[in-house]
């Protein structure tokens, strides 16, 4: 369980009542959800739920109405390289790797992105002592990493600039389960130290046991929500929402 603020703090992430459509289809209709300080929160679905449109309109990806706040500031007029120079880390589903750079190139850039703290070379240091396999590749191009590496080199970006909240769209996805399980293992470390996160999954099981509060969005709808663990019990709503158990 993360830290459980005061419901009376400003949310870091707060979305309410937001609509997306791709011309005649609205693929959100009237989404409302927050990520409060220290939280780790998860919006599960199955494909075509709306998921990776929510984590977009919340990077001004795409036109959206409705109201987004980041730290109780409205985001509407914030291009989405404002948004990652203001502590948004937005990991996409195919895993915003640069393949024709080498793996340092990829961690240089995401170094650039956010205001550092630190230099480049200690935030690299810590960076390849979570992750080995990323020194011993360092010089390659990243598209010559297998898929869970490429996973391990986008969720570097958090140790390299670690975020004001992370966004995750599938970070299981096409991953084995000994990789899934890696991925979930850094992930816990990014909660352990408090970090914000906001995980869409259609890896339902492995996402409500990571996360402290859920969400369940069906066609653009939230249709339940409540702590993760008390989704993760709920046989019901994996029949009635998930369309599998
Ligand atoms: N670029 C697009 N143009 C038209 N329809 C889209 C586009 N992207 C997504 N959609 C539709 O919007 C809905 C939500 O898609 P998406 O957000 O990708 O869902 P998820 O990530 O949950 O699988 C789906 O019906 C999908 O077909
Ligand atoms: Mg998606």
């Amino acid at each position: 369980m993360g830290r459980m603020a005061p419901m009376t703090e400003t949310p870091v992430l707060a979305v309410d009542d937001l609509h997306v459509s791709y011309g005649p289809i609205g693929a959100l209709r009237g989404c409302t959800l927050e990520v409060r300080a220290g939280e780790t929160v998860v919006v599960v679905g199955a494909n075509g739920a709306g998921k990776t449109t929510l984590l977009r309109a919340v990077c001004n990806m795409l036109p959206w109405t409705g109201a987004i706040r980041l730290d109780g500031a409205p985001t509407g007029r914030v291009p989405t390289h404002r948004l990652a120079r203001q502590g948004v880390l937005h990991l996409p589903e195919n895993r915003g790797v640069l393949t024709t750079q080498s793996v340092l190139e990829n961690l240089q850039l995401a170094f650039d992105m956010y205001p550092p703290a630190r230099s480049f070379a200690d935030a690299v240091e810590e960076a390849f002592t979570h992750f080995p396999r990323l020194k011993e590749r360092q010089q390659q191009p990243a598209g010559n990493l297998s898929g869970g590496e490429q996973q391990m080199l986008a969720l570097a970006r958090a140790i390299i600039s670690p975020p004001k909240i992370l966004l995750l769209d599938e970070p299981s996805l096409g991953l084995s389960p000994r990789m899934v399980r890696e991925a979930y293992r850094v992930l816990g470390g990014f909660k352990a130290r408090g970090m914000a996160i906001l995980l869409v999954e259609q890896n339902v099981h492995a996402a409500l046991r990571f996360a402290d509060r859920g969400y369940v969005l069906r066609q653009g709808v939230i249709v339940r929500q409540g702590e993760a663990d008390m989704l993760a019990r709920d046989t019901e709503l994996f029949n009635q929402y998930l369309g599998f158990t």
